[in-house]
């Protein structure tokens, strides 16, 4: 099992999760079920990926008492109002058939939009009404963190955004990290790009006796980034969980870091630029 980062609120958070995009149906429940069972305790799931169900489902026909779990969901951007926020969140618990979130995050922060005030507001609400434990945001940038915290007076628990070795993003880390904020990774492995195969990753994975994707998990956990990895291959799940009995040293770290490249963006986009409500 990962070992566990304390948020700003007190609360847990393990320092692996399963990220869960694109996992959907009879297959999608297999694999969450099943790493849950491999020692998986935090599933980042979110309104949009079209699979609370299968989340609730596996955490609730899982051995695993729902108190040992960590399990995460996000709004959609069309539900940035207060009231349709505050909707939205029960509606995702009714979704996944559970009595609270232990983190709930706005999925983008939409800025042209400008609601992201709004929505927040709503999180502290459902965070005061026991619905969720630990709020937090994904891709805020700086700016949108000021605002939410000088509007409301908290500090979102979490800030998740896009790093990988082609994205290391290492200026809005330390931006999270000066506010008492965790980041977390989204797709930490670059999805599957060449990262993997750069000959770096490749001469540590075999100096350590890991494997590539294991190289990388480490090179977040020693930035004090949570990574929340996906995997369809039930063998790479469990590996990546597996990445707490060995260090990479401080050179290393700064070689991978060297990986880093402008237009290394998963999706070539910058969210401030979104202006769709997901
Ligand atoms: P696979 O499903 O064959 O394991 P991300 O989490 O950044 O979105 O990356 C997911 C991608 O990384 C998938 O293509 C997945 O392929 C691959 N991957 C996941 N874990 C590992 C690992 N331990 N080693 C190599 N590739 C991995």
């Amino acid at each position: 099992q990962a070992q566990e980062t304390v948020l700003n609120d007190g609360y847990k958070i393990p320092q692996v999760g399963l990220g869960t995009y694109q996992l959907r149906g009879g297959q999608g429940y297999h694999q969450i079920i099943s790493a849950i069972k491999d020692g998986y305790r935090s599933i980042d799931s979110a309104t949009n990926y079209d699979n609370e169900g299968i989340v609730g489902q596996a955490v609730r026909n899982s051995d695993v008492p729902r108190d040992q779990l960590f399990i995460s969901s996000k709004l959609p951007g069309k539900y940035h109002h207060y009231d349709d926020a505050l909707g939205a969140i029960k509606e995702s618990l009714a979704r996944m058939s559970l009595d609270y979130f232990d983190l709930y995050l706005i999925h983008w922060p939409l800025p042209k939009r400008g609601l992201y005030v709004e929505a927040w507001q709503a999180l502290v609400t459902a965070q005061k009404l026991g619905l969720i434990k630990s709020i937090g945001v994904s891709n805020f940038e700086p700016e949108h963190l000021d605002r939410i915290i000088t509007a409301t007076g908290v500090t979102p628990a979490v800030n998740q955004i896009e790093i990988h070795p082609y994205w290391i993003n290492t200026s809005r880390v330390k931006e999270d990290a000066k506010r008492g904020i965790v980041t977390e990774a989204w797709s930490p492995l670059g999805r599957g790009n060449s990262a993997l195969s750069e000959p770096i990753v490749k001469k540590l994975a075999e100096k350590y006796g890991k494997n590539v994707g294991q190289i990388i998990l480490r090179w977040h956990l020693q930035r004090g980034i949570i990574p929340l990895p996906k995997s369809t291959n039930l063998e790479h799940q469990r590996a990546n969980l597996d990445v707490f009995d060995f260090e990479l040293t401080t050179e290393e770290i700064k070689a991978i870091n060297q990986l880093d490249r402008p237009d290394g963006r998963i999706d070539g986009q910058d969210p401030n630029e979104y202006e769709e409500f997901e």
